[in-house]
């Protein structure tokens, strides 16, 4: 089979490297890529995932089998409807079921239709509702969300009306608005694949989504992460199995949006059971770098099976099994100066001193070589660092004792992804 990863971020840098080292894949595409993605695969520079004809063309030329798509920007705008047209099979929703992500008025609705534990919202489109509401709702802590993408910056948490207005009268502009009930507790992400019938849950993890050590600065795309996580045992699983997992997967069959693809459930760990905080409709980043790690599976096979609709045969051959793997992995995003609020891109890196030992790996998120075969970063979010050991302590050492083979002017990380689960990491650069 030969599959081509969309995209150009650490995550479709770790899905290459999967891909690359299972038996069941005869060759594997970046489209673009990166420095990163060419040292485990075939970039493909001339595609753009936000120009479906570049795709489809690059399929033709390569005699690619399978696209698996990594950003939601092209699946809400179609990608998958585009390629499925040309008889190219795609792994990823069509742009109506892209909808669970790229609406959260939608995934809302949804949720809410087929009575599956979420925080309790409204949506509002125009300012005099929203205002109301939150003069309504003084003084308690509430959440104000864009409906719509935003990288993981559309949402406020706060007990500040005026901020809490203000943030959603900007929104509001071009976006509606939810307001949902503050949820308390810890979060955890669960991913499922499916083949639009049978889904598999991959193993529990979590991303740290604020710029700050400490859970503190604003919310960006995820600044590290963890899998397993450690209060998501098997029991609390088994929960988020039966009370969400397969009752969205049935929800879905019933309203037709099945798809062949990757779903992720954002959840909150409440005192009163697990909670959907957000849906993605594909892997998430910084996640799946610390969740392939933890896979000892054949991910080309697996990508094969979900596109075939094969996967029940996968699914029963591992039935009871957990995914057994290393003990844990940790992820530490290396950023440019000024991310979330700005991005420095083209900063030469020094050469990346990491050796590929098994106890640390680096993912490249849009780098590329200058004319003189420098890699160069391209901006905000440039690298995660995964250390890999028998539990997430030592992932944690060991992804933070290669943090510093990562250097490039303004570079930065949080120096505590993980520590609430495995203790303080040793100081050094911040
Ligand atoms: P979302 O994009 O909906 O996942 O929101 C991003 C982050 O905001 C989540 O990972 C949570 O940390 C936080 N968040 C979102 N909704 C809520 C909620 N209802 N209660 C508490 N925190 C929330
Ligand atoms: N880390 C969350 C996301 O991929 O959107």
């Amino acid at each position: 089979m030969r599959i081509m990863v969309l995209g150009s971020g650490a995550r479709e840098h770790a899905l290459a490297w999967k891909l690359a080292q299972g038996r069941s894949v005869e060759r594997v595409y970046a489209g673009p890529g990166n420095a990163g993605t060419a040292e485990v695969s075939e970039n493909l520079p001339v595609v753009d995932p936000m120009r479906f004809d570049t795709v489809k063309e690059a399929c033709r030329e390569k005699g690619i089998d399978c696209v698996l798509v990594g950003p939601e920007a092209p699946l809400a705008a179609g990608v998958v409807d585009a390629l499925r047209a040309e008889g190219i099979p795609a792994i990823g929703p069509d742009r109506s079921a892209a909808r669970l992500e790229a609406s959260k008025a939608f995934s809302k609705t949804f949720l809410v239709r087929h009575g599956i534990p979420t925080a309790e919202a409204a949506t509002f489109t125009d300012e005099a509702g929203f205002r109301a509401h939150l003069a309504a709702n003084r003084g308690r802590r509430l959440v104000v969300k864009k409906s719509g993408l935003a990288a993981g910056k559309g949402v406020l948490v706060s007990d500040n009306p005026a901020e809490l207005s203000s943030f959603g009268a900007a929104i509001l502009r071009e976006d509606a608005v939810l307001v949902e009930e503050c949820l308390e507790g810890w979060e955890v992400s669960v991913f499922g694949l499916s083949d639009g019938i049978t889904h598999l849950s991959l193993p529990p993890c979590t991303d740290f989504k604020r710029a700050r050590d400490g859970d503190q600065g604003p919310n960006t795309g995820g600044m590290g992460s963890i899998c397993p996580v450690p209060p998501a045992d098997a029991p609390f699983m088994a929960r988020v199995e039966t009370e969400i997992v397969c009752p969205v997967y049935e929800a879905l069959s019933r309203e037709g949006l099945a798809y062949p693809g990757v779903l992720y459930f954002g959840l909150m760990a409440t005192a009163s059971g697990p909670k959907v905080l957000e849906f993605n409709v594909r892997f998430g980043d910084p996640e799946t770098q610390v969740l392939l790690p933890m896979i000892d599976a054949d991910l080309g096979a697996i990508v094969g099976a979900m596109a075939n609709g094969g996967l029940s045969v996968l699914a029963s051959a591992r039935a009871g099994r957990p995914w057994a793997g290393p003990g844990g992995a940790l992820g530490v995003v290396i950023a440019s100066r000024g991310y979330p609020e700005k991005s420095e891109k083209g900063v030469p890196v020094e050469p990346i001193a990491v050796t590929r030992s098994g106890e640390a790996m680096v993912f490249h998120a849009s780098t590329s070589r200058d004319s003189g075969g420098r890699i160069v970063t391209g901006g905000g979010r440039c690298f995660t660092v995964v250390g890999i050991g028998d539990d997430l302590a030592e992932a944690g050492r060991r992804a933070y004792a290669a943090v510093p083979g990562v250097r490039f002017d303004g570079c930065w990380c949080r120096r505590d992804i993980g520590a609430r689960f495995t203790g303080p990491v040793e100081k050094g650069r911040s």
